[in-house]
């Protein structure tokens, strides 16, 4: 039997993407929605204005939006939620024993709250106290340090990493619904994304971290990002500038990234790519345009990888900021937890 689950903040652009993820998902299947006060008591297809190009699922149409104050039936809960009310909000599902599967940022760096890649740090699971059957809560990192980890992963087992300079250029949907205004953006590119660069730097640091008597150590590498927000819907790209403890040889590299793989892949997960990393054709690739949608939203590409000296290697990575670097990536932890038997 699937197991039921509840989206809050279902109305959102990642909220509107695990619905449709969800839609024929052989181990889940959604009992609630929940978002603000403003959308609470309607019906979904009435109150949600949808975005997606494909079309809402039949399933949630006449299902009645509900907001925080209700209490839910389903024990795993897929937080969608505005980062600026996700704080407590979640803390206080966690309190009444829900398991909170997040993309909100807020409790990414909490020493006792996993911040998951599954193919990159599944051992960081250990950081969920479960023992005394309380709520707890995993999370996948922001849409672009997702994309850069992922790159960074094949790379940082064989070689190690020292430091890693990176210059993103972020796709407007990553700002959710609506978003940055089209007059800033058209035809242009903003130098900087408020509290995105701190951000991105962190969580490298834990998601390449090692486990140690059941805490988090985080890597000592130095990552430096600047961030840009581009007039491209969908996908961000990243210029990745690695520094590693020994000298790089391209050609194994590109061997390393496109054999990457790991627990979604080995258990074959429902919503794993078959490949987490593809290398671009040629030399003009990655692109949003041709590449974003590889194994629906799920794999990442990564291009223009040259020898700058001998210890410092240049990439450029793309991948799809709502689907692997949000809904998708959230699907895929509860899977990884679902195949570890944690829920
Ligand atoms: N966009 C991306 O590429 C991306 C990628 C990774 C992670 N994230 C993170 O994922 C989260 C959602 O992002 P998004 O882009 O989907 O944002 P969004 O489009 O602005 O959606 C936010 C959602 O939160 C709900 N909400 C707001 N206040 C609430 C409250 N007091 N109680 C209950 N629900 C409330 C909204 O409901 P109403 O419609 O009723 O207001 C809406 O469903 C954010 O934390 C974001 O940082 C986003």
């Amino acid at each position: 039997m699937k197991k039921k689950v509840t989206v809050l903040g279902a109305t959102g652009m990642i909220g509107q993407t695990i619905i449709k993820l969800l839609e024929d998902h052989p181990w889940f299947s959604i009992e609630t929605l929940v978002a603000s006060k403003s959308s609470s008591g309607g019906k979904y297809s009435e109150k949600c204005r949808w975005i997606l190009s494909d079309p809402m699922p039949e399933s949630v149409k006449d299902m009645v939006i509900v907001d925080v104050d209700t209490a839910l039936d389903t024990h795993i809960l897929f937080s969608a939620l505005d980062s600026s009310v996700a704080d407590e909000i979640e803390i206080d599902y966690r309190q009444k024993g829900h398991i909170i599967v997040s993309n909100a940022s807020n409790h990414r760096m909490d020493s006792d709250v996993p911040l998951i890649i599954p193919e990159v740090n599944p051992d960081h699971l250990q950081l969920i106290d479960n023992e005394n059957n309380g709520g707890w809560e995993i999370t996948n990192p922001n849409c672009s340090a997702v994309v850069i980890s992922l790159a960074l992963a094949p790379i940082f087992i064989e070689y190690g990493i020292q430091q890693v300079f990176v210059v993103t250029m972020q796709s407007s949907s990553g700002a959710g619904y609506p978003g940055v205004p089209f007059f800033d953006l058209h035809g242009n590119v903003l130098p900087y994304i408020e509290g995105e660069e701190p951000k991105i730097e962190k969580e490298i640091t834990k998601i390449l971290g090692s486990i140690e008597n059941k805490r988090i150590v985080n890597h000592s590498c130095e990552v430096s990002v600047q961030t840009n927000r581009v007039a491209v819907l969908y996908g961000h790209m990243v210029s990745l500038f690695v520094t590693t403890k020994s000298a790089v040889n391209v050609e194994r590299i590109k061997d390393l990234l496109s054999n990457f793989s790991g627990i979604p892949q080995e258990r074959n997960l429902p919503i794993a790519p078959k490949h987490p990393i593809y290398l671009g054709e040629n030399e003009y690739r990655p692109q949003p345009r041709l590449d974003v949608d590889r194994e629906n939203g799920m794999a990442i590409t990564v291009g223009r990888v040259k020898k700058v000296n001998e210890n410092t290697l240049h990439m450029v990575a793309l991948g799809h900021n709502t689907i692997r670097g949000g809904a998708g990536a959230a699907i895929l932890n509860a899977e990884l937890l679902h195949s570890e038997g944690m829920i």
